[in-house]
């Protein structure tokens, strides 16, 4: 077993996840810029690093679970990220949903310094982290992935290996696009419902159990039905992805048409100010727009 973990990003996924690998009994120490979010980790027995590059230092294993491309240039590759303090043979696992071109830039400096990137994004939402039963893509060589499988098993139910360095993160993209569309035209049906009468928790219940159910259907419902309640995806985020997936679209001449009009509805959600709410808020925009 892996024994010393250092894990970087204790938001709504990171957390979980890392409390995942304390209790599977890794030894775990966490970073979170914001140092009070480590307190739920410190009491279940991580230990609690002041700098990223104390969380490095001694890591067989990195992981980071933050933001966006930028939050993982600024940890790993920033004035005070952790590049320096990986040691050589360490594994640094992003699985933070970033650009492509970002994770590669990652993988190459790291691989610069003797230590090996894999690019990990997770499919699931916050429930699915607390479970540990995510879906993991890997990219990154195969015998690196074979040699920490074991510990992402430890946060997922399982991981697929999918090519080179960067192409889980293009995959992950490709993903989000089928979610965020999913998303809006669910908010469509559920509001188009109810203006004809029928009641949003009938309409959830008869989509949840007809042709179109899914598991992505059953654990989004209760978002569904209160959009504005506590977030488990913002709105920002799912933005943040679809721009990704719209840039790579446009960098291969694919055309996404449905992923661009799913991409307005959250633009307009941002402008309404619900940015920071799930992107179930998708719902409240299209029931602000309607019934005229
Ligand atoms: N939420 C989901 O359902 C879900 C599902 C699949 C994938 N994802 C992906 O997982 C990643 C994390 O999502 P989340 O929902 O956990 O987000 P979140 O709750 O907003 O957490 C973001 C984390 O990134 C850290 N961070 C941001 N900018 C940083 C910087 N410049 N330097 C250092 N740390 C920085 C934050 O630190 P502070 O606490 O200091 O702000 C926080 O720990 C995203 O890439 C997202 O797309 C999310």
């Amino acid at each position: 077993m892996t024994q010393k973990i250092g894990f970087i990003g204790l938001g709504r996924m990171g957390s979980p996840m890392a409390l995942n690998l304390v209790r599977a009994g890794y030894s775990v120490t966490v970073y979170n810029r914001t140092p009070e979010k480590t307190k739920p980790l410190a009491e279940a027995g991580a230990a609690v690093a002041g700098s990223l590059a104390e969380a490095a230092s001694n890591a067989e294993i990195v992981f980071t679970m933050v933001s966006d491309s930028t939050a993982l240039q600024d940890v790993v590759l920033g004035p005070v990220g952790l590049l320096d303090s990986l040691q050589p043979g360490s594994v640094l696992i992003d699985m933070s949903t970033v650009d492509p071109k970002v994770s590669r830039q990652v993988a190459e400096a790291v691989r610069a310094r003797g230590a090996y990137m894999l690019d990990a994004p997770v499919s699931g939402s916050t429930m699915l982290a607390e479970q540990g039963t995510l879906s993991i893509m890997v990219g990154g060589e195969e015998s690196v992935h074979e040699r920490v499988r074991e510990v992402l098993l430890k946060m997922g139910s399982r991981t697929t290996h999918v090519g080179p360095n960067g192409a889980a993160a293009s995959l992950k993209l490709a993903v989000n696009i089928i979610i965020g569309v999913t998303m809006e035209v669910l908010a469509e049906s559920v509001v188009l419902a109810q203006r004809a009468g029928v009641a949003p928790e009938i309409a959830v219940e008869v989509l949840s159990n007809s042709a179109v159910a899914s598991p992505f259907l059953k654990y989004k419902a209760p978002q569904l039905l209160q959009p504005l309640g506590p977030a488990a995806f913002t709105a920002s985020m799912m933005q943040k992805d679809f721009t990704l997936a719209l840039q790579m679209a446009r960098e291969t001449g694919v055309p996404l048409p449905a992923t661009a009009a799913a991409n307005e509805v959250l633009t307009m959600a941002r402008g309404l100010g619900l940015g920071d709410h799930d992107f179930a808020a998708v719902t409240t925009v299209i029931r602000q727009l309607s019934g005229g």
